[in-house]
């Protein structure tokens, strides 16, 4: 026979096998009466959308380190919090998060709102970051289902519809779930369980605290759920991306619109990303030389190729498209992980550095 899950035995395992996070307050220092900051606890999910925990915790110490209170990060630059958020992926969360804290700032006194339903009303915050901040900063028995959540569902009641068409399912499963007692540390007691044991490739079943009640442990299919529909081949766009620099070291680089991919990072002037190799469109005129190099990087939605060309200018070049930002004020980090990997072709391929820059890099 199997047992009903229940929450209280996660929440058992849970206070024994919490992981430790920068942004989490602990089982026991929770039930001493401590509070997370729903500041630190919005800023960790925003991070945490499509986004390991262990990509996102460098970020989060920068970030509270540079802006500890909302209302500091809403008074910050634009510009130095795209530029500390590159790297992290998924640009948009990066404006979001800005417009979130400005208006948590100017509307809200600097106090986050304390519902799901005000919080979903914030530039940036959905369905899922509502319920993980409800329910982590407030105990609002709202559930949280990500990834890990789905798939422990998945497996605790053998749900054989493969996803996505299997979401409303296992939401639903997860909602039955959710207890009214400590529901901030029941949603994290859950990503922990799918994060730790029950685990995509290899769940370890045998110290699963939830094994006696595991349909799919039972039926011995643990390992395949959740079944999922086969994604599309992602298809490959290309692009020219040009590399300028001045005899003074300066690096031609702009700042890409606020809208579409990588909106206001910053970045190499270049082509759209298309189908087809797009006409060169040099950013200013100047002798470009192909080195005959590409750049790949994979994004959600397709594959992109990009072309390199490169160009050594004079201190006095104009320009019509671009800044040249002096070699001291330019921080590799700064640029997107696309954009850094043009960075990184440039200069460690010796024959892509010519004259003059390679003594100044
Ligand atoms: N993934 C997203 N949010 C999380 C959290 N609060 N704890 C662990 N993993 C997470």
């Amino acid at each position: 026979m199997r047992d009903a899950p229940s929450a209280r035995t996660l929440l058992d395992w849970y206070d024994a096998n919490a992981r430790t996070m920068p942004w989490r307050i602990s089982p026991r220092d929770r039930s001493g009466g401590m509070r997370p900051d729903p500041y630190r606890v919005w800023l960790s999910e925003v991070m945490l959308q499509q986004t390991t925990v262990a990509a996102v915790r460098a970020y989060f110490m920068k970030f509270t380190e540079l802006w500890p209170t909302v209302n500091s990060l809403a008074a910050a630059e634009d510009s130095t919090v795209m530029a500390e958020w590159a790297g992290l992926g998924y640009y948009a969360r990066a404006r979001n998060l800005l417009k979130c804290a400005r208006v948590v700032a100017q509307e809200h006194g600097g106090r986050f709102p304390e519902t799901r339903d005000e919080l979903m009303k914030l530039p940036g915050i959905g369905p899922y970051t509502a319920s993980a901040i409800a329910a982590i900063a407030f105990d609002e028995p709202a559930t949280v289902v990500d990834g890990n959540v789905e798939r422990v569902m998945a497996r605790i009641h053998a749900v054989e519809t493969p996803l996505p068409s299997a979401k409303p399912e296992l939401t639903r499963l997860a909602e039955a779930l959710t207890p009214g007692d400590r529901p901030g540390d029941y949603a994290q007691a859950v990503m922990d369980l799918g994060a730790t044991i029950c685990t995509t490739r290899s769940p370890a079943c045998g110290i699963c605290p939830w094994m006696r009640c595991c349909a799919a442990r039972m039926l011995g299919t643990a390992k395949e759920l959740p079944k999922k529909t086969p994604k599309k081949a992602k298809p490959v766009r290309l692009g020219l991306v040009y590399v300028a620099r001045r005899d003074d070291g300066a690096w031609l680089l702009e700042t890409r619109p606020e809208t579409g991919l990588l909106g206001g990072m910053l970045g190499w002037p270049g082509t759209d990303w298309e189908e087809k190799l797009p006409e060169e469109s040099p950013p200013i005129s100047a002798e470009w030389t192909d080195p005959g190099v590409e750049v790949r990087h994979t994004f959600t939605h397709f594959h992109l190729r990009l072309a390199l060309r490169l160009a050594c200018t004079p201190v006095d070049t104009g320009t019509t498209r671009g800044t040249f930002v002096p070699s001291a004020e330019f921080r590799p980090s700064a640029l997107p992980t696309v954009m850094r990997k043009v960075y990184e072709m440039v200069v460690t391929d010796g024959r892509l550095v010519e004259r003059s820059s390679t003594q100044r890099l």
